[in-house]
């Protein structure tokens, strides 16, 4: 049905109207290059736009709808997107925060959130999930991803998609989904945004492309093409990555969508003029231009002059209308326009409990000495730093539809949360950074945190006076929400050196200090992990950060999130991973130098903080594996059992991680590689079995020919509290 209404609709089109449906532009409300796009209205009107975004409301979409559909010449529908990455208006923690909870059902619940207030709001598609892997926390977008795992990552992608897409893209409450950026854009070099990537094909195909290819398994409409250059030749014009890999290995037969402006960039990355890169962008597999126009203004020439085919431009149309047809734009194209819906679905207060729900459990705490969390509920917090009192950061970076002006600070949260409960007082004990020019690039798009630019000394005196009455100090430091995300890379991870003198300061009054770290990456915590008797690391919670940071710090909830990156000790550890390979000169164990080792001489090779870390307010035993047998047959599956008990005195959830290492293999293989994990609530006292089903299939990777096998030989199997503090066991498959 879809096949013929398309034929016959595109039977009726010019190749100019065709070559408009590739056209997506932007409607102004998140500019995120150089080029804004103009003439709006009168392009939609003659045919030349197939798709607007970042523009939102029943009342904007309805009328650009309205001309889409009364006043170009066939009336075809427009496709309305935005970056809804971790929720819309409610917004969630950041993704890399989502990740730290390992609760999957949490995790599509929000993006089923996001895509009920989305769609209330007119839209109909979302550039999400993100699901680039990342190493390298100087990287500023490893906040908007997953993190660094392949197996967290996948997992996490498809329950994304499901949760924007859910049965029914006809609905008028799902969205479609755009898997970005495809592909590798984590990794590129020196975390410096847009960079170069260059990769192995065993290493892309094992360890970065499996999480988008876990979008498309699970149905995600649309992918978008990354900036980044790829072994030679940007995504955006890679032929090999668009079709063989993406349409004919993977089978994915929706559409492709540029980056913004990303066909024009192919120019600066020396690719040839914007009519050659045009050419070559659509001859790669790519469908929609994002912005930049390139198609819209060279493509005819490029057909008249022979360089591409008006069969290449027909897929590209037929894809994008299939898209809309999927969506059931064709049968009502102002199906997302409900004022009633955008009243009442928005911000409920349904949605606000689950956002505080999730982002209590995103918290990761790091470090508790002599348990001084949780916190009594009486007497006097002091709640001094930069990050304390500005409600704008707390959704976190791509929140483009967040409502900054209301949305609550940690202060206000926490009064909201603790009541009469807890005095607490409060002073912003220093500014963010030291360099005014730099906190400007820390602050932008009204994110902004007040500057005093009297001495330092002075206003870290003011805040320890302010503290001196408290009973305890609540430190908010850290980065600003878009000191990560685009363009926000970063060469120097630690906390900005004027917050940690306010911290020693804070330190010295001998009261106990509890540091909640604001950030949307691994920051290097070695100093603090040093000095500060605990460490809560509370990303960007989202809209309800106050609250649910309240809710942690004084027990109500008791910590379970775990880390989806590692924390280095510092920067020239990284990149730093937990699935790294050994080297043919690993490290004895325990031994933090050895000389011809592979090593550093002033620093060992251990994280400050594993992949997978994270403590509770109790505590968590493991028993030693019980494996149901020690070889496995082909076709046959092996149990693994462990016994985990709560041995602390507070009911509490901990996420039970499996880990697997192939010993001998045609190609080397990582140390570990995380296979399964169950997150499980126990009460204080109370143990719980839990098994994992290992076969042959958890053991197959790509060898040096892409052939993806299971090698018959040892394994070492892993179950364990975070991917360095383990029970150990092996088996061999046959
Ligand atoms: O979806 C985003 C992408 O992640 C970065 N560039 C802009 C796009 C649209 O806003």
């Amino acid at each position: 049905k879809m096949d013929t209404f398309v034929s016959e609709l595109m039977g009726k089109m010019t190749v100019e109207e065709k070559i408009g449906q590739l056209n997506l532009v932007t409607g102004g409300e998140a500019v995120t290059g150089s080029v804004v796009s103009t003439g709006v209205e009168s392009k939609i009107k003659s045919g030349q736009i197939g798709g607007i975004f970042s523009m939102s409301s029943p009342s904007k979409i309805r009328a650009a709808q309205t001309l889409a559909v009364k006043q170009s010449r066939l009336g075809i529908p427009i496709i309305f997107g935005m970056d809804v990455i971790h929720g819309y208006k409610t917004l969630f923690p950041i993704p890399l925060g989502l990740a730290a909870t390992w609760d999957m059902n949490l995790i599509r619940e929000s993006a089923r959130i996001a895509a009920v207030e989305a769609t209330a709001d007119g839209l109909n598609w979302t550039f999400s999930p993100m699901v680039d892997i990342s190493r390298d926390p100087r990287w500023g977008r490893i906040s908007e991803g997953s993190g660094e795992d392949t197996y967290l990552s996948s997992r996490i992608a498809a329950e994304m998609v499901k949760g924007y897409q859910g049965s029914d893209l006809q609905a008028n409450n799902t969205l479609m989904a755009c898997v970005k950026h495809f592909a590798l854009y984590g990794a590129a070099e020196a975390g410096r945004d847009y960079n170069t990537t260059d990769m192995s094909l065993h290493r892309m195909y094992n360890e970065y492309l499996p999480p988008y290819k876990a979008a498309i398994d699970a149905g995600a409409g649309t992918v978008m093409a990354s900036f980044n250059d790829i072994n030679g030749v940007p995504a955006t014009a890679n032929k090999w990555l668009m079709t063989d890999v993406l349409r004919n290995q993977w089978g994915f037969n929706g559409m492709v969508v540029t980056d913004y402006t990303g066909i024009n960039e192919l120019v600066d990355h020396g690719l040839g003029d914007l009519q050659t890169v045009s050419a070559l962008s659509l001859k790669a597999g790519i469908h929609m231009d994002m912005v930049g126009e390139g198609f819209l203004t060279t493509l005819k020439k490029s057909l008249d002059e022979g360089k591409v085919t008006q069969a290449e431009i027909d897929q590209a149309c037929r894809l994008v209308l299939e898209a809309k047809y999927k969506l059931g734009l064709f049968e009502d194209p102002f199906r997302y326009c409900d004022d009633k819906r955008a009243k009442n679905n928005i911000l409920t207060p349904a949605h606000l409990a689950k956002s505080r729900e999730i982002a209590a459990k995103s918290f990761v705490l790091l470090k508790n000495d002599k348990q001084t969390l949780p916190l009594q509920k009486k007497g006097t917090v002091a709640l001094i730093g930069p990050l304390a009192n500005t409600g704008a950061n707390m959704p976190g970076t791509w929140s483009v539809s967040a409502d900054l002006e209301n949305t609550p600070s940690l202060l206000e949260g926490m009064q909201a949360a603790l009541g009469n409960s807890v005095k607490i007082v409060h002073h912003m004990g220093s500014n963010l950074l030291t360099d005014a020019a730099y906190q400007e690039r820390a602050t932008m798009f009204g994110r902004t945190i007040p500057r005093d630019e009297r001495p330092e000394a002075d206003i870290i005196a003011e805040a320890v006076q302010v503290a001196s009455g408290a009973d305890v100090i609540v430190a908010a430091l850290g980065e600003s929400s878009e000191m990560s995300g685009e363009s926000s890379s970063r060469t120097d991870l630690d906390i900005p050196a004027t917050q940690k003198r306010l911290l020693e300061a804070l330190l010295k009054t001998g009261k106990p200090v509890v540091l909640v770290v604001f950030a949307g990456r691994p920051l290097t915590l070695s100093w603090e992990q040093e000095h500060v008797p605990a460490i809560l690391n509370v990303w960007f919670g989202g809209t309800e950060t106050g609250k649910a940071v309240a809710d942690v710090l004084f027990g109500d909830v008791n910590p379970s999130g775990k880390l989806p990156a590692t924390f280095p000790k510092n920067v020239g550890q990284i990149p730093l991973y937990y699935a790294a390979k050994t080297t043919g000169r690993p490290l004895a164990k325990d031994a933090w130098f050895q000389k011809f080792r592979s090593n550093y001489i002033d620093v060992d090779n251990e994280p400050l903080y594993p992949f997978g870390y994270g403590l509770s307010y109790s505590s968590f035993s493991y028993s030693d594996i019980k494996l149901s047998k020690t070889s496995l047959q082909a076709n046959d599956k092996i149990i693994a059992t462990v016994n985990v008990k709560n041995t602390g005195n507070f009911d509490g959830e901990e996420v039970v991680q499996l880990y697997l290492r192939d010993i001998y293999a045609s190609i080397t293989r990582p140390v570990k590689e995380l296979k399964g994990f169950q997150k499980i609530f126990l009460k204080k006292g109370e143990s719980r079995d839990v098994s994992f089903e290992i076969s042959a299939e958890d053991l197959k990777f790509y060898n040096n020919e892409l052939k993806f096998v299971a090698e018959p030989g040892d394994f070492k199997l892993y179950i364990g509290t975070n991917s360095s503090d383990v029970k150990e066991t092996q088996f061999t498959l046959e």
